[in-house]
């Protein structure tokens, strides 16, 4: 098991992962105390991504999660983690009435969540925003391949650049966001040849989400490789299934409550004697 991280991890440090062809692992991340856990296990990269709505919070799309309440979310694992670098993912709806409010809400995103990156799910037409955000000192990753706020326009979570037409649209697209000023790359499920073909033609770190091994860094939602999602994705490796082991704590706690084996005296606080003996002679 690789070390905690020993300082903060930076764009600096992912761009020079790029170029020392050093792979970066990122995983999703949602509270204070997987942030902790993730940052003693050295995971250097942490993206409160809006799965949260899907393993946090129960919904079937992205679609419903608030900003404010990804915001708290990325907040907590800021906080969990301070040297990780952390991504706050920016929800379906932020949008808003145009460009000014979609900049407001960015920045709301940077300044209350302390978040180093945010992440946004784009087509071409994002290309002024994006340019407007870089050029403010925001660092955007850029989201593109399968974008399941798009779910409905998709028609599915279907994986993305199936005929050589639309790889290449997924490789003009990622070229006009690192244009725009975009930090960093995501490409969600697309065949191995269009991730490969992100990597050649861009200058940015590239990150993939079930996109092949070319990437310079991969994520995976991590309720899916440690056994607690309801359906795991073809590409997400199996790391570990905690779902039995916290079942069966979740059982033994039930069955001790109803025996009367919890609480013991061991759970129990201790009143000083005197004011014991005072209390219990009243
Ligand atoms: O919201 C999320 O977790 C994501 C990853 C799947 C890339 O966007």
């Amino acid at each position: 098991m690789s070390g905690s991280l020993g300082k903060k991890f930076t764009l600096a440090d992912l761009r020079a992962a790029r170029a020392s062809g050093t792979k970066v692992p990122m995983l999703t991340c949602y509270d204070f105390t997987t942030a902790r856990l993730m940052q003693e296990s050295g995971v250097p990269m942490l993206l409160v991504g809006d799965s949260a709505a899907n393993v946090i919070l129960g919904y079937e799309t992205t679609l419903p999660v608030p900003l404010d309440f990804m915001i708290e979310l990325t907040a907590a694992v800021r906080r969990g983690a301070p040297l990780a670098f952390v991504i706050g993912d920016m929800p379906f709806g932020t949008l808003g009435s145009g460009l000014p409010q979609w900049i407001d809400n960015v920045v709301r995103m940077v300044k209350l969540s302390g978040c180093d990156c945010v992440k946004i799910e784009v087509a071409a037409g994002h290309a002024p925003l994006v340019r407007t955000l870089a050029d403010a000192g925001v660092a955007v990753m850029a989201h593109l391949g399968l974008r399941p706020q798009s779910v409905g326009l998709i028609g599915g979570y279907k994986f993305q650049g199936r005929t050589a037409e639309e790889a290449r649209n997924l490789v003009d697209l990622a070229l006009v966001m690192q244009r725009s000023g975009a930090a960093a790359i995501l490409v969600e499920a697309v065949p191995p040849e269009v991730s490969q073909r992100i990597v050649r033609e861009t200058e940015v770190p590239v990150i993939g989400c079930g996109a092949g091994s070319a990437c310079h860094g991969h994520v995976i939602v991590t309720h899916d490789a440690i056994g607690l999602s309801l359906r795991k994705p073809k590409f997400a490796p199996q790391l570990n299934d905690l779902a039995g082991p916290m079942k069966q704590a979740f059982a033994q706690y039930v069955q001790d409550v109803k025996s009367g084996k919890y609480p013991a005296a061991e759970h129990e606080y201790e009143m000083v004697a005197d004011e014991k003996q005072k209390f219990l002679r009243e």
